[in-house]
């Protein structure tokens, strides 16, 4: 993939390459013991949709928000995490053939090149893996053994003590982070942080986003802002919960435009950093 396409921010206007964009930016060193540093990517389009749902009620992300630039850029972040947080309703998704798997470095063929980048950073092959769940009624997908990731299951102590102990029987370690049936995200990013993990990618959908947001656990926020006006008119949007205030003041750290991409409209690369966690903003750099 050589496109190019434009910094918009910070100065100057410049014209650079889409691969490796957020490569560059070495989110796997921005964390600390203390901090991890706990990123998220959404995709979404200018009227706010990030899923529609449909007759019966059933989510779905529509195909067109999304593009190829969108997807190598969701990986090129993956590459850079030494752990995810997934879900019980991804794996239900993955299981029933609704969403591809997107839980393993290098696959699928986009990031072919991601492992070795990996290598070369000093990060092991492949991230662990978290299942955040309140139900822990999710199928485990053979993949993640397969690939030699370490994988948790997290959710709250008022979890069904039954589906802990068939987690457990099945050798997962169960984590409890939070004190009712969910997972809460200051005792989640604890968790994490105590087992070692430093860069941590939200690969979750809009509730687990609000559940780390809420209690100031996100460092930086990717979206994808598609310029297509979507309508629906039953959606989902990045924040389910209550009004947020304050913990939703994000700052802009870089934004770059791709004119081409989806068919006749363009899109928006944009990070936005938090501030509440995770070090101080780095310098957006030329990919090299
Ligand atoms: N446009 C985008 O960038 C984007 C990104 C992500 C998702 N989406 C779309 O948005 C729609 C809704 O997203 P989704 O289904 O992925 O996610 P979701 O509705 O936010 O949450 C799904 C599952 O996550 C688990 N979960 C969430 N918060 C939790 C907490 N605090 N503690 C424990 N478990 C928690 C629950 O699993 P259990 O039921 O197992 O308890 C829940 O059913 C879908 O259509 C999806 O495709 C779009």
């Amino acid at each position: 993939m050589t496109k190019k396409i434009y910094r918009l921010f910070p100065p100057p206007f410049e014209a650079v390459p889409l691969k490796g964009l957020y490569l560059q930016l070495n989110l796997h060193a921005r964390g600390t013991p203390e901090s991890p540093f706990i990123y998220a990517n959404f995709v979404s389009s200018l009227d706010g949709r990030i899923a529609l749902e449909d007759a019966s009620g059933q989510t779905y992300l529509p195909k067109r928000l999304t593009s190829p630039e969108d997807f190598r850029l969701f990986l090129e972040l993956e590459c850079q995490a030494d752990c995810l947080i997934t879900h019980g309703g991804y794996l239900r998704a993955l299981e029933a053939g609704k969403l591809g798997n997107i839980l393993h470095i290098g696959q699928p063929d986009p990031g072919r090149d991601l492992p070795a980048w990996r290598s070369t950073h000093g990060l092991p092959p492949q991230p662990a893996v978290i299942v955040a769940s309140a139900s822990l009624d999710f199928p485990m997908p053979a993949s993640i053994r397969e690939h030699g990731q370490q994988c948790y299951i997290a959710t709250g102590e008022k979890a069904d003590p039954d589906r802990v102990a068939y987690w457990r029987g099945q050798g997962y370690e169960v984590i409890f982070a939070g004190s009712g049936k969910g997972v809460e995200g200051a005792a989640l990013s604890r968790c994490l942080s105590e087992r070692g993990y430093r860069s941590i990618y939200l690969i979750a959908g809009p509730r687990m986003l609000d559940t780390m947001v809420r209690e100031g656990q996100l460092s930086c926020l990717f979206q994808t802002i598609t310029h297509q006006l979507m309508g629906g008119k039953s959606f989902r949007s990045l924040m389910p919960g209550p009004e947020l205030g304050a913990a939703g003041h994000l700052k802009l750290a870089s934004l770059y435009y791709d004119p081409d991409s989806p068919a006749g409209a363009g899109q928006w690369f944009a990070q936005f950093e938090s501030g509440s966690q995770g070090g101080a903003p780095q310098a957006v750099e030329e990919a090299g």
